[in-house]
C-alpha cells in the first residue's frame, strides 16, 4: 500500500466512540449500501485498487467508504467542500494527501480533487484509469473539462442516475436545507415569503418543502422550461430584481455566481434571512455584502447580522457555505443510501470492465440505476407489477395501433 503524505488529519480522535455509534445508526437506514457490502465482502472484486476519494465527510460516507474498503479497495478520504473543514487551506492540503495514495479511481464531489489532480499533479494521471463525481456542479465542471479537451479519463455522473437526482438531490435537499435554516434561525416557515433561487431538483425539492410547512413560495429562473414547471407547480415565478423586495427568507440552488448580489441586498426588507444550498460558496455575493455593511456580528451558531449604512440588517446564514451541511447534516442516510449504491456500483463496473472505457462523462448505466431502484423497493417491502407477455409484444411492436 502506498504511504500518504499523512494518514489522518482528525481534530479529536476521542470522538471516535461516538462517531461509530453515529455510523451505525446511519447504516440502519441504508440498507442498499448493507447488501452491497455485504456482497463485495465476500467476492472482493476491488481487491487492491486504490481510490481516493474527495466527498462530505458524514456518516453516510463513512458506510460508503466501509463497503469499498470490504470489497478490498484500498481507499483514502477527504472532505469535499471548505465548509467541512471551515479552512480552504487544509482543505487543499487534504486533497493533496488523498491524491498521494495515487489513485486508480478517483471520487469527487464537486471536481476539486479531478480539477487539482490536471492542474497540479499531472505525474499522478497515468495511474488513473477511471473516476466518478456525485453532484450537479461537479458533472457541469468536468463537461467543460472534457469539451475543452482537458479532461485525461473517463468520468461517470452518478448524479444523472435516476436514482440519484429524483431522490437526493429532491428530498435530501429539500428536507435538509429547510432543516438547517430552522435549526440556524428557529424561524416560522408558516406565512413567509420564502423564494427560491434554481428550479432544477433541489430547488424543486426546497420549494415543495417550503410550501409544505405553509410559505409562500417564489421561485427565480434563467430557464424557460424549468420557469413554467415552477409556475405550474403552483409557485410565483419572477425576477429575482422583483423578489428581493418581498422575500423573507432567500435560498439559492442554482450553481452558479452573485445570484444574489449588491442590487438585490440594496433593495432587501430589514430582517431578511440568506442561504446558500450551492455546492459552493459562490452564489451569494459576500464581498458585496460585505462591502456594503457598516457591521458584522455573530449573532447565533450560524447566523451573521450585517448592518447596512441605512439601518436595515440582513441576515447571513452559514458563511454562505452549503446551509445543510454547515446547520444541519445533511441528506438523511435513506437517500444517501441510493447515491451511494450508484458509486459503489459504477466503481465496481470500472473495475470489472475488461477495457478502459474512452475519456468522456458518461451516464451511470441503466442496468446500475434500476438495479438500485429494485433493491430499495425491495427493503422497503415493495413489490410492483411485471409486463405480461402480451405487453411486452405489444411495446417492442410498431404495427399495432388503436
Ligand atoms: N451531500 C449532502 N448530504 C450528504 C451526506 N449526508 N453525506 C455525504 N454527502 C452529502
Amino acid at each position: 500500500m502506498v504511504k500518504p503524505a499523512i494518514d489522518y488529519d482528525v481534530k479529536d480522535l476521542a470522538l471516535a466512540n461516538d462517531g461509530n455509534n453515529r455510523i451505525e445508526w446511519a447504516a440502519r437506514e441504508m440498507p442498499v449500501i448493507r447488501l452491497i457490502r455485504e456482497r463485495f465482502a465476500k467476492e472482493r472484486p476491488l481487491e487492491g485498487l486504490r481510490l481516493s476519494a474527495c466527498l462530505h465527510v458524514t456518516t453516510e460516507t463513512a458506510n460508503l467508504m466501509l463497503a469499498l474498503r470490504d470489497g478490498g479497495a484500498e481507499v483514502a478520504l477527504c472532505a469535499s467542500n471548505p465548509l467541512s473543514t471551515q479552512d480552504d487551506a487544509t482543505y487543499y492540503k487534504h486533497i493533496h494527501a488523498a491524491l498521494e495514495h495515487k489513485p486508480q479511481i478517483t471520487m469527487d464531489d464537486g471536481a476539486d480533487l479531478v480539477a487539482t489532480l490536471h492542474k497540479a499533479r499531472r505525474e499522478l494521471l497515468e495511474h488513473v484509469v477511471a473516476g466518478t463525481e456525485e453532484t450537479t456542479t461537479g458533472v457541469i465542471r468536468l463537461r467543460a473539462m472534457a469539451k475543452d479537451g482537458a479532461l485525461t479519463y473517463p468520468i461517470i455522473a452518478i448524479n444523472e442516475a435516476d436514482t440519484k437526482h429524483f431522490f437526493d438531490n429532491r428530498y435530501g435537499t429539500g428536507q435538509s436545507t429547510i432543516d438547517g435554516i430552522t435549526r440556524a434561525t428557529n424561524i416560522l416557515w408558516a406565512g413567509k415569503n420564502v423564494v427560491i433561487a434554481g428550479y432544477g431538483w433541489c430547488g424543486k425539492g426546497v420549494a415543495m418543502r417550503a410550501r409544505g410547512l405553509g410559505a409562500k413560495t417564489i421561485v427565480t429562473e434563467v430557464q424557460p422550461v424549468r420557469a413554467l414547471e415552477a409556475a405550474m407547480d403552483g409557485h410565483q415565478v419572477m425576477h429575482m430584481d422583483e423578489a428581493a423586495r418581498i422575500g423573507d427568507i432567500f435560498i439559492t440552488l442554482t450553481g452558479d455566481v452573485n445570484v444574489l448580489d449588491r442590487r438585490h441586498f440594496d433593495v432587501m426588507k430589514d430582517g431578511a434571512i440568506i442561504a446558500n444550498s450551492g455546492h459552493f460558496n459562490v452564489e451569494i455575493n459576500i464581498k458585496a455584502l460585505e462591502a456594503m455593511s457598516e457591521s458584522k456580528r455573530n449573532v447565533r451558531r450560524n447566523v451573521d447580522e450585517h448592518g447596512l449604512m441605512d439601518g436595515r440588517k440582513l441576515f447571513l446564514l452559514g458563511e454562505g457555505r452549503l446551509i445543510n451541511l454547515a446547520a444541519a447534516e445533511g441528506h438523511p442516510a435513506s437517500v444517501m443510501d441510493m447515491s451511494f449504491a450508484n458509486q459503489a456500483l459504477a466503481v465496481h463496473y470500472i473495475a470489472t470492465r475488461d477495457e478502459r472505457l474512452p475519456v468522456d462523462v458518461y451516464d451511470v448505466p441503466r442496468e446500475i440505476d434500476s438495479e438500485v431502484a429494485r433493491l430499495k423497493l425491495a427493503s422497503m417491502g415493495i413489490t410492483i407489477d411485471e409486463l405480461t407477455e402480451e405487453q411486452e409484444k405489444y411495446l417492442t411492436s410498431w404495427e399495432e395501433g388503436t
